[in-house]
C-alpha cells in the first residue's frame, strides 16, 4: 500500500462521507449493538439535538429538532427540522423508515421525496442509524457508521427530550461511548440558544 493508495482511499471516504453526513477515520467501524429490548412506541415522538460528531455542511446549523412518527404499516417517518443560519430561516428534511419492527434500535433512514429511491439512500442523511442507548425521557445516543474497507465514516448524535440533558445522561452516553469503542472527541454541542 503506498502513499497515493492511501490518499486516494482517504479522499474515496471523504466523499462518501460527506454523502453520508458521516466523518472518515482510518480502520474499520467498531462493532456495536443496538439497545436490548428497544421499544420503537416509547422513542417515537419530539427530540431535540444536543451534541453531534462535526460534520462538514451541517456544522453551523443549529436548533435541530426530529419528530418520529410510526404508523400502523410499520412505516416510520422522521422530521428533522433546522435553522440555516445563512438564510435565517427553518428547513425541514423527512425521511422514512420502512420495516421499523425487523430490526429493533436499528433505523435504516431514507431520504423522502421525489429522488428514485437508490439516490435517497445515498443522500446526506439517510443511512443506518443504531440507538446504541436511550432512556426514552430524558437522552437517546444513536450512531452510524459505514465500512470502506480500511477506512470509515461515522456519525454521532446526540438526542434529548428538553433542550439539554441532565448530568447523569451525560455520563452514561459518554461512557458508552468509550465501552463501544467510538471516539467522542469530535462531539460538538449543538446551539439550542434561541431557538
Ligand atoms: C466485529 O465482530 C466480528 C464478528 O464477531 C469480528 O469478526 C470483527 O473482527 C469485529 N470487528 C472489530 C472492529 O472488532
Ligand atoms: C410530528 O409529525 C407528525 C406527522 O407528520 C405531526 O402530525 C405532528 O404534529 C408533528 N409533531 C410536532 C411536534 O411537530
Ligand atoms: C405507511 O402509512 C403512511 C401513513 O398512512 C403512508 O404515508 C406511507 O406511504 C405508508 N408506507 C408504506 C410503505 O405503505
Amino acid at each position: 500500500m503506498t502513499r497515493d493508495h492511501l490518499l486516494f482511499i482517504f479522499a474515496m471516504a471523504m466523499a462518501i462521507g460527506v454523502a453520508y453526513g458521516q466523518r472518515p477515520a482510518f480502520g474499520r467501524c467498531p462493532n456495536v449493538t443496538a439497545k436490548a429490548d428497544f421499544d420503537i412506541d416509547k422513542f417515537v415522538g419530539q427530540w431535540n439535538e444536543i451534541e453531534r460528531s462535526f460534520y462538514l455542511f451541517e456544522s453551523s446549523l443549529s436548533c435541530t429538532q426530529l419528530n418520529f412518527t410510526l404508523y400502523e404499516n410499520d412505516t416510520m417517518r422522521t422530521e428533522v427540522t433546522y435553522r440555516v443560519p445563512w438564510r435565517g430561516t427553518s428547513s425541514v428534511s423527512s425521511y422514512r423508515v420502512k420495516d421499523v419492527s425487523m430490526t429493533p434500535g436499528e433505523l435504516n433512514m431514507v431520504l423522502d421525496g421525489p429522488l428514485p429511491s437508490v439516490i435517497a439512500r445515498m443522500a446526506p442523511g439517510s443511512g443506518k442509524y443504531i440507538v446504541l442507548d436511550t432512556d426514552y425521557t430524558d437522552y437517546a445516543l444513536i450512531y452510524s457508521c459505514t465500512d470502506l474497507r480500511l477506512v470509515h465514516a461515522d456519525f454521532i448524535w446526540v438526542l434529548g427530550r428538553g433542550k439539554d440533558i441532565s448530568v447523569d445522561a451525560r455520563t452514561i452516553v459518554y461512557s458508552t461511548l468509550d465501552k463501544s469503542k467510538v471516539n467522542r472527541d469530535r462531539l460538538l454541542l449543538t446551539n439550542n440558544k434561541d431557538c
